[in-house]
């Protein structure tokens, strides 16, 4: 087994014998995420020997909160905003046109590591609905047709 970086195993060996050292837990799968991008089974697994936390609970951590990833998340997410204006905006349309092209559904990332599908709530801008965010790149007022072009340009940048 692997070990964890020295800087996390050093954290956890700081706050070991605190007496509410399991509230140190968040901590510490902030930094195994910020390092690997995920928290991983084997990764959880190590946490909970150097911590002395069952591992039930620590995955129960783990997968209360929305922002910590149990899978590996591919290097550019695709955030669909399944808002209600980008609802009417036939949104779900453009959902289900980024699955049939990546070969995904929500939550998932492609076997070649490049895209997560995620979908989200409102971005805030009803007005250039529907809104499709990929990084940190934002493309409003989609329509189907320009989807396959749009995921072709990130596949270049690749090449
Ligand atoms: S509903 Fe999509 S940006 Fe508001």
């Amino acid at each position: 087994m692997n070990e964890l970086p020295s800087d996390i195993i050093e954290f956890i060996e700081s706050i070991k014998n605190e007496k509410n050292s399991e509230s140190n837990l968040i901590e510490v799968l902030h930094m195994i995420q910020n390092k690997y991008g995920y928290l991983s089974e084997e990764n959880l697994t190590k946490v909970s020997y150097l911590m002395n936390i069952p591992l039930a609970k620590i995955t129960g951590v783990a997968t209360f909160y929305h922002y910590f990833k149990l899978k590996p998340i591919g290097k550019y997410v695709i955030n669909i905003c399944m808002g209600t204006a980008c609802h009417i905006k036939k949104s779900d349309i453009l959902a289900e046109k980024l699955k049939e092209e990546l070969g995904i559904d929500f939550g998932e990332t492609t076997k070649d590591g490049l895209f997560t599908l995620m979908q989200s709530r409102c971005f805030g801008a009803c007005a250039l609905a529907p809104i499709i965010k990929i990084g940190k790149d934002v493309y409003s007022s989609v329509t189907v047709d320009q989807i396959p072009k749009i995921l072709e340009s990130y596949f270049l940048k690749e090449k």
